[in-house]
């Protein structure tokens, strides 16, 4: 029996996304009105259509970059393309998304009084000269380059919540996103996690960027979306930015061989140059996740590859 009592209206921008789409689903599980609103850039309604038929969601076509009216108690603001081939697409647009979506995501909060969680990144860092990474680290990002438009995007939109929290007192939080990875991550998006899959479930050559000593960590998606939820149900005073990943490194090369051997793949590994600031290391330092949330991430490196290794086994129909 629904408890109405406890049940919030949430609005989650980007929620036909990967992430967005898993959030969603949490927040009815919950009990929650769940409004998702979504341009459809990268997210499709195949992310969302099972949960269609449930009366307490609803979708709307919405870009953020224009001003957005609705009643709500908390947002979640996750519109943003995320992975480099989208969101240098069209660079300006990318901008506009994590700047002006900010702008009118913290405007409709300040109007309604509503509590409002960015979904920031690990990109803030930059390459970072600072490993593992704590929130207290300012980064190292290159302003001008190919990735700016995403990483100094977010890093705007992180001067925006503050600024608003200050000026406004605006009830903010802020989490600092590490690559995650699950099921309905983009086939072709070019991250690692559903590169490696697919190209194994396919038996294609694997491409390595570099030699693969590049090391990453991967946070598996249910427990990223159990970090955000408990991010957004603490006290006031727990603004962040909170680092929400994995501390689990591993190299790209040690990734690729274990979903070769997961998959049973018959691939080769392939070498090509590394894209302009490609990050050398990257892993969250999770202390201020694990003190402010009691969080930290659950599952195995192998259940979670497993279980995306299905969902890509379902979608790209390999055997
Ligand atoms: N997946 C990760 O590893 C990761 C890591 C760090 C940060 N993040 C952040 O989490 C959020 C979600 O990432 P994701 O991996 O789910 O990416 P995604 O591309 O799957 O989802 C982004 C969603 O935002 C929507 N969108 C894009 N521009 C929009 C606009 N102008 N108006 C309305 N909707 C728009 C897209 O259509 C899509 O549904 C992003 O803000 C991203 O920066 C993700």
């Amino acid at each position: 029996m629904r408890n109405y009592s406890l049940s919030k209206r949430v609005l989650v921008t980007g929620g036909a996304g990967f992430l967005g789409s898993h959030l969603c689903e949490r927040l009815l599980a919950l009990g929650h009105d769940v409004l998702c609103v979504d341009n459809f850039f990268t997210g499709t309604k195949d992310n969302i259509g099972h949960l269609l038929g449930d009366w307490h969601f609803e979708l709307m076509r919405h870009d953020v970059t224009f001003p957005l009216y609705v009643e709500v108690d908390e947002i979640y603001n996750l519109a943003c393309p995320a992975a480099p081939i989208h969101y240098q697409f069209d660079p300006v647009q990318t901008t506009k998304t994590s700047v002006h979506g900010a702008i009118n995501m913290l405007g409709l909060a300040k109007r309604i009084k509503a509590r409002i969680l960015q979904a920031s990144t690990s990109e803030v860092y930059g390459d970072p000269k600072v490993h593992p990474q704590t929130e207290e680290y300012w980064g190292n990002v290159n302003p001008i380059g190919l990735r700016s438009c995403y990483d100094e995007g977010k890093r705007c939109a992180e001067t925006l919540f503050f600024d608003y929290h200050r000026q406004h007192k605006l009830a903010i939080k802020v989490a600092r996103i590490f690559n995650t990875y699950g099921p309905r991550m983009h086939p072709n998006d070019g991250r690692v996690v559903s590169g490696f899959i697919v190209q194994a479930l396919r038996n294609d050559p694997i491409t390595i960027f570099g030699e693969g000593t590049q090391t990453r960590s991967f946070c598996y998606v249910d427990d990223l979306i159990e970090g955000l939820v408990k991010l957004m149900a603490t006290p006031e005073d727990v603004i962040g930015p909170v680092n929400l990943g994995n501390p689990g490194e591993m190299t790209v090369l040690e990734l690729a061989r274990r979903i070769v051997e997961l998959t049973g793949s018959r691939s080769r590994f392939v070498h090509k140059p590394l894209p302009s600031d490609d990050p050398v290391q990257r892993q969250p330092d999770i202390r201020l996740a694990r003190q402010a949330l009691g969080w930290e991430p659950s599952t195995g490196l192998d259940a979670g590859l497993q279980r995306t290794i299905d969902y890509f086994r379902g979608r790209i129909g390999a055997s």
